[in-house]
Parts: structure tokens; C-alpha cells; sequence
């Protein structure tokens, strides 16, 4: 396994290698990412995952400074995969200037839910990706990218993005890895306390309850709010949990049929969690 650390180490160590796989991280890897690189190795002849915490997409407020750096250990897991290539690249590599030109995603995706809450983020996201998809492909002229279902709008985000700007990219979606109790394996997850993690099942569960309830009819506003009560009473502090239409993520007009995903993002003491059901 090669880990390269600027741009052009990584073009220089793909040349001539064929289509890559890639996997774009911000490290702390778990099952989760783990899942992703080895789908990415049955896509591509190459398989390339990126290490990089995007100052980005974190808000000032947020937890860019203490999100979990264990570079590697990471690097130990993705061998053990059989990762041909890690790109990890520091903030001066990848932004040797302030990144003024961004990438601003349709905000009729990316202003709702996660982006809502936390403004700016998929304008973050898309930028950084874009700028990795450059770094990878470039040479190539295309390939494949994998991305989780668990981060189920940025999944959409990255899909319309590649597809109006015509990029030579196929995005694979994998799906979400959970433990055993139905928590979504989550780098944030670290942030948890032994009891915590117990609980956090519950956002798992509320949205598995709230789906259900959806399909069965009913206000689908007020069987939103219950599932919300429902965490709060719990001690969550939930952002949103609703369900929307897969194939915008706007309300359905009628839950009770239909392609629907149950998405939801809730704090549990100062960790917040995502986490998402289709049904
Ligand atoms: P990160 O949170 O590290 O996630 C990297 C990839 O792993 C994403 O595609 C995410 O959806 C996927 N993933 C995370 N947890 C998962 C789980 N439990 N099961 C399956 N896949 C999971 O998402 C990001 O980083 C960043 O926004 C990034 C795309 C790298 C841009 O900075």
C-alpha cells in the first residue's frame, strides 16, 4: 500500500494504473469505511481512499479541532483491506490558498435537513469532493467513487453534483454498517460515553417506530413531532426526524405508499448523530 500526501505524488502513483475506486474519508475508520473500500476494490483496478478532515464543512462551533485523528491505525485497517492507495493529504496540500472558488450544490437539495442545521456544509462537502475527484481522476479520465447510504443526503448531493457536471464518475452507494443493538457505526460514536452508546440505539429505533407509523396513515406532521417527543423525553435533543420522498427528499404527499426514507440527526449529550431508514 502507497500512502502519498500532495496531489501530485497521487497522480504520479496512479498513472498508467487504470480506472481507480475511490473511497473520500476524513478517517477514524470503522466497519463502516472498511465496507466501502471493499466495494470500491470490486469497482475499479485501483482502489484509492482519502484521509482528510474537511475544515470545510464544519461550522465554527463545531468539532473540526477534536474530531478523532488516528492516521495509523486507519493506515493499518486499510492495508489489512488491501487499499492500494492512501491520499492523505495536509490542509496546505489540498488548500495551499484559501479555497475561494466553492462548489454551491442546489439548495433546493442541500438547504434542507442536515443542511439547514448546519448551513453551508454540502457547499463544503461538494468542494472538497470535487477537489479529491480532480486529484484522483484526473489522470485516469474517470472511475468510480463509493460513498454511504448512512450520510444518505450528501449521497444524493454527490449523485446530482456528478451528474450536472458530467463527470466521468459512477457513485456506488453501500450500505449503512451497524452494530449489533442498530446504532450506525459512526466516527462520532468515539465521543461516546458506555452509556450513551447504549442509548443511542433509540435514534435507530424512533425511526424504524416513526416508519411504520407512517405507513400505517395518519397527520404525518404530528407523528413526526411525537417521534420528537418521544427522543426528547429520552434526553436527546433531536434536530429533525421525518420522512421524506427518496427521490427528493421533499414531504410525500401520502406516507402510506411509495419509495420513503425515514431520516433523522439528533444530539445525545454534545454528540450529534444521523442516521436514516428506506422503506
Ligand atoms: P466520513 O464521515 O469519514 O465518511 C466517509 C464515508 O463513509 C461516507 O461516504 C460515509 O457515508 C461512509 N460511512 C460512514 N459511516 C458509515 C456506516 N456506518 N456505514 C456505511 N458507510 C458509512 O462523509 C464524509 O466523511 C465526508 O463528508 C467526506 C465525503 C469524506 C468529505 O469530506
Amino acid at each position: 500500500m502507497q500512502i502519498v500526501h500532495t496531489i501530485a505524488d497521487l497522480r504520479a502513483a496512479l498513472a498508467g494504473r487504470g480506472r481507480p475506486a475511490f473511497v473520500p474519508t476524513m478517517g477514524n475508520l470503522h466497519e463502516g469505511h472498511l465496507s466501502l473500500v471493499r466495494l470500491a476494490r470490486r469497482h475499479g483496478e485501483v482502489s484509492v481512499a482519502s484521509i482528510f478532515v474537511n475544515r470545510l464543512q464544519f461550522l465554527p462551533h463545531e468539532d473540526f479541532d477534536s474530531y478523532p485523528r488516528t492516521f495509523a491505525a486507519d493506515c493499518a485497517k486499510l492495508e489489512a483491506e488491501g487499499c492500494d492507495i492512501v491520499f492523505a493529504p495536509g490542509e496546505k496540500d489540498l488548500y495551499p490558498e484559501p479555497q475561494t472558488f466553492k462548489v454551491q450544490p442546489d439548495p433546493q437539495l442541500a438547504d434542507i435537513l442536515e443542511g439547514h442545521f448546519r448551513p453551508g456544509f454540502f457547499t463544503g462537502v461538494c468542494t472538497v469532493v470535487m477537489k479529491l475527484f480532480q486529484a484522483v481522476f484526473a489522470t485516469s479520465g474517470g472511475g468510480a467513487a463509493v460513498f454511504g447510504q448512512k450520510d444518505y443526503q450528501q449521497l444524493m448531493v454527490i449523485r446530482r453534483m456528478v451528474q450536472q457536471f458530467a463527470l466521468p464518475i459512477d457513485i456506488i452507494a453501500a450500505s449503512t454498517a451497524r452494530a449489533g443493538s442498530g446504532l450506525a457505526l459512526s466516527s462520532r460514536n468515539s465521543y461516546l460515553s458506555d452509556d450513551q452508546r447504549v442509548q443511542a440505539m433509540a435514534l435507530s429505533q424512533a425511526l424504524q417506530t416513526l416508519a411504520q407509523a407512517a405507513r400505517r396513515g395518519g397527520n404525518l406532521a404530528e407523528l413526526e413531532a411525537q417521534a420528537m417527543a418521544g427522543l426528547r423525553a429520552k434526553g436527546w435533543e433531536p434536530d429533525y426526524l421525518t420522512v421524506r420522498q427518496r427521490s427528493d427528499l421533499l414531504a410525500p404527499a401520502d406516507a402510506t405508499q411509495g419509495e420513503l426514507v425515514a431520516l433523522g440527526a439528533a444530539r445525545l449529550g454534545s454528540t450529534r448523530l444521523i442516521d436514516n431508514l428506506e422503506f
